[in-house]
């Protein structure tokens, strides 16, 4: 079947968060199951474009608004990564670093699509599914159905994945002119609660709608900023499916990035090796428990909650206990995580920043990782954790409770049901108590680094999912 996914991101070209490594390794999984699955992104300026080689396929021009903005599609070449990125160059829109946070965003993903499709429409062989990914595409189901200059794309059936739908990418009727004109009776399917809603157009125009873990799917029909109605509305073709995680990345035996590398057999020296690493760089104690935090320093993670959370159970288990934490956000968070350094000297230590090899050696070298999200689609942190052995410590929400079992249960992580200093410090005490109980401890490290969490089997159900659609 040929399959192309529509992005924002896509590791490793260009990542902040879940949604590339999705993007990234998903098509891949496709293409080791017989299917022919590519991916189309826009080409930021990052240092994966300095570094890697393009070739030109396609010109052409994208109208938004007064503007027309001229394009360029490139394919990557000596392509390591399992299947065929291409991206397009939108000059003045995407000639940047970043890949959100600008004040045109707007305009920018959306010109993106459009120019997606003034490609797409030119194929030869049109594609027999199109997969977009979050708001940034959540107009690609709309303007291939309804948009008569796609007239030759109309019967592609579309899939859209909600990764994240806390971002919904709202914006006012008076930019109603950066879409492709339409015959006004379609104006119901791109607008939600009085403004115009990328998410919840994907929703009502996407053939079928997934999110990535089940319980995720059924907690937003209550909870998801206002598309609650509508998520109801549409659950008879809405599916949630537990996102895999590439095996070949992200393994302890061969991870390039580690200081030491391990297997099954070597688990307790290799993590050893990384521990010590990551001590004498941050000024920790091997002997003591390690617990980290790597993601995105915002509320929706529960990250505000950590500096209440280190400042009391640092202060209660003062030298039983090393935290660290990785990651970047809202500014008061990372300052007053910053903040806490001095009071802890020698038992905690804050990276401010983003840094792939920093996370992988700290999946290998920590012992729990903490994840007391609010929300959380689906989570790969707690899987990549998993695999390296390290313990999660994790809030009962979407995928997190789909992927992580109580000890208590017969399982092998720490859960808490709130997200509250109160329940994330017992959970991190329980953690401790474990930590002690050493035998355990090493057993459990070997259970958790065999759960297959592989995309063999979620590739697969993506592509039973297609059968159901295609034409
Ligand atoms: P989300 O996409 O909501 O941020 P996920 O758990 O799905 O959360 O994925 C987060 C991904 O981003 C993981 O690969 C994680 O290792 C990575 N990551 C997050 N923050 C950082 C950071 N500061 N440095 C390096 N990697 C990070
Ligand atoms: C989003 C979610 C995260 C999920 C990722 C990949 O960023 O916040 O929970 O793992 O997408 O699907």
């Amino acid at each position: 079947m040929k399959i192309v996914h529509i992005s924002a991101e896509c590791y490793p070209a260009a990542k902040a968060g879940g949604l590339a490594d999705v993007v990234g390794s998903l098509p891949k999984y496709q293409n080791i199951a017989g299917h022919e699955s590519s991916v189309i992104m826009p080409h930021y300026y990052t240092r994966f474009r300095n570094d890697n080689l393009f070739e030109q396929l396609f010109q052409g021009s994208a109208k938004i608004g007064r503007h027309d903005y001229p394009f360029k599609v490139f394919k990557l070449l000596q392509n390591p990564i399992g299947f065929e990125l291409f991206s397009i160059e939108i000059p003045g829109l995407f000639d940047r670093e970043r890949i959100y946070s600008y004040h045109d965003d707007t305009e920018r993903f959306i010109t993106f699509q459009v120019a997606a499709l003034n490609w797409m429409k030119e194929w030869e062989i049109l594609p027999e599914i199109v997969h977009c990914h979050d708001q940034h595409t959540g107009f690609v189901p709309f303007m291939i159905a309804n948009i008569y200059e796609y007239g030759r794309l109309k019967e592609i059936p579309t899939v859209f994945t909600i990764h994240n739908g806390q971002y919904q990418g709202q914006f006012g009727f008076d930019r109603m002119h950066y879409l492709p004109p339409f015959h006004s009776f379609f104006t119901g399917l791109i607008e939600w609660d009085k403004a115009i809603n990328p998410l919840a157009s994907a929703i009502k125009c996407a053939w079928e709608v997934t999110t990535v873990s089940p319980s995720y799917m059924d907690e937003i029909g209550e909870s998801m900023n206002g598309l609650e109605p509508l998520l109801r509305a549409e659950r008879g073709k809405s599916k949630g499916i537990l996102n895999g995680i590439d095996v070949e990345v992200w393994n302890p035996a061969t991870d390039a990035m580690l200081e030491k590398n391990y297997t099954l057999k070597t688990v307790e020296s290799g993590k050893k090796a990384n521990k010590k690493w990551l001590c004498d760089q941050f000024n920790l104690d091997t002997k003591k428990p390690l617990f980290t935090f790597i993601g995105r320093l915002v509320g929706e993670k529960g990250a505000d909650l950590l500096p209440e959370v280190i400042y009391q159970t640092l202060s209660q288990h003062h030298d039983k206990l090393n935290v660290l934490i990785l990651g970047s956000g809202e500014r008061h968070i990372e300052q007053a995580l910053w903040d806490l350094e001095p009071q802890f000297k020698g038992n905690y230590c804050s990276y401010i920043g983003y840094n792939e090899k920093l996370s992988h050696v700290i999946y290998a070298g920590a012992d729990f990782l903490l994840m007391p999200s609010r929300v959380e689609p689906c989570g790969l942190n707690q899987l990549y954790a998993l695999r390296y052995g390290t313990v999660p410590v994790v809030r009962r929400t979407g995928g997190l409770r789909d992927t992580v079992t109580d000890i208590g249960d017969q399982g092998f992580g720490i859960c808490h049901d709130q997200c509250v200093t109160w329940d994330i410090k017992q959970a991190i005490e329980r953690a401790m108590n474990l930590y002690d109980a050493a035998d355990e401890f090493k057993n459990i490290r070997k259970q958790i680094m065999q759960i297959d969490h592989s995309w063999n089997r979620a590739a697969l159900e993506y592509i039973e999912l297609y059968q159901t659609i295609k034409k």
